[in-house]
């Protein structure tokens, strides 16, 4: 039997730190920081509502708790939003990054940092570990920056990039860009989507997992989690249409030509997930499996 583990998580009122929170399970001690409200009563788990930029205050909160762990996942991750606002967007995604690899490096506490595919320049695909990151826009920029931040750590750290990731929030009724693109296509019974932008996506029950496997275990480095179909965006609506029981013929082609786009996107970010199903206990799942995951664990909800 594995003891119990005190954990921090960064981000909780957000898609993927809700869904870290969600599982993670009586095997840890979680604190989950959010700057909202608490999102979900449950033994071994507490809210902390704290703004995040506030180094004192975290600092604080990060002294009370004494993690074990911490999974960093708070970040301003909407592309347009960094593009437009840059100067938050470095504070949010790389000084409170920096922040907490200095209160971790203290303590000898794991940090695993949630990055993304978005860091590479999306010309080859495929991308492994070991490939240079290549941003094309802020945000990729600031994600860099942050990874570089951890990566210069001494030891316990691991940089987590994420693909696309799928399916609905379990602990709000936030966004996902699937959960978006699905009421798109429920009201409007038609929704055009890229062929172009290609992704290997992975549902958020099993990142979530997969984080909190990293977080016990005892590798450093970099890690890929990504499902195991690589496939584009079209493609992937489609599919996702016919899980949501939602007419597939309504998704079509985008000209992007004919699109205002905000700032460059990567065409193909999909990532090699090798090292992972190397690693880990967690299965890495196809675009169905994990579909399927994260809804029934949606529908199971304890709020
Ligand atoms: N979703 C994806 O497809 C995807 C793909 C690749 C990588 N990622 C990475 O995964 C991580 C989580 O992304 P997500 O999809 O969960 O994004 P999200 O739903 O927008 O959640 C991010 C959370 O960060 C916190 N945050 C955002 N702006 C903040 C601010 N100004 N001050 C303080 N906290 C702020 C918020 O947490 P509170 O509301 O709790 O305060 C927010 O809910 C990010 O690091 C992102 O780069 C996501």
């Amino acid at each position: 039997m594995l003891g119990s583990r005190r954990l921090l998580v960064t981000g909780c009122g957000g898609f993927v730190g809700g869904a870290v929170a969600h599982e993670a399970g009586p095997g840890w001690e979680t604190k989950a920081l959010t700057r909202g409200p608490a999102l979900l009563r449950r033994p071994n788990l507490e809210w902390r509502t704290l703004d995040i930029l506030d180094e004192r205050a975290l600092a604080g909160v990060f002294e009370e708790a004494a993690p074990d762990a911490v999974i960093h996942c708070a970040a301003i991750a909407d592309i347009d939003v960094c593009e437009r606002e840059q100067d938050k967007a470095y504070d949010v995604n790389v000084g409170v990054t920096q922040t907490l690899a200095r209160l971790c490096r203290t303590r000898g506490t794991r940090l695993v940092y949630v990055s993304t595919d978005t860091v590479f320049d999306g010309a080859k695909g495929g991308y492994l570990e070991t490939d240079p990151p290549g941003p094309l826009n802020w945000y990729a920029e600031t994600k860099v920056a942050a990874e570089r931040i951890v990566s210069d750590m001494p030891q316990n750290w691991v940089v987590a990039r994420t693909s696309l990731v799928m399916g609905l929030p379990l602990l709000t009724n936030g966004v996902s860009s699937i959960g978006r693109a699905m009421r798109i296509l429920q009201n409007e019974g038609r929704l055009a989507v890229s062929p172009r932008e290609i992704r290997s996506p992975i549902d958020v029950v099993t990142l979530a997992r997969a984080l909190l496997e990293i977080a016990r275990a005892e590798f450093k480095g970099y890690i890929h989690l990504a499902g195991n179909d690589v496939l584009n965006r079209f493609e992937m609506t489609r599919r996702a249409a016919v899980k949501f029981g939602l007419p597939q013929d309504g998704v079509v082609p985008r000209d992007d030509n004919e699109v205002k786009v905000g700032a460059p996107r990567p065409l193909d970010v999909s990532l090699s997930n090798a090292r992972a199903r190397a690693l880990l206990k967690t299965p890495m799942l196809g675009l169905e499996a994990g579909l399927e995951l994260s809804l029934s664990t949606k529908k199971g909800v304890a709020s």
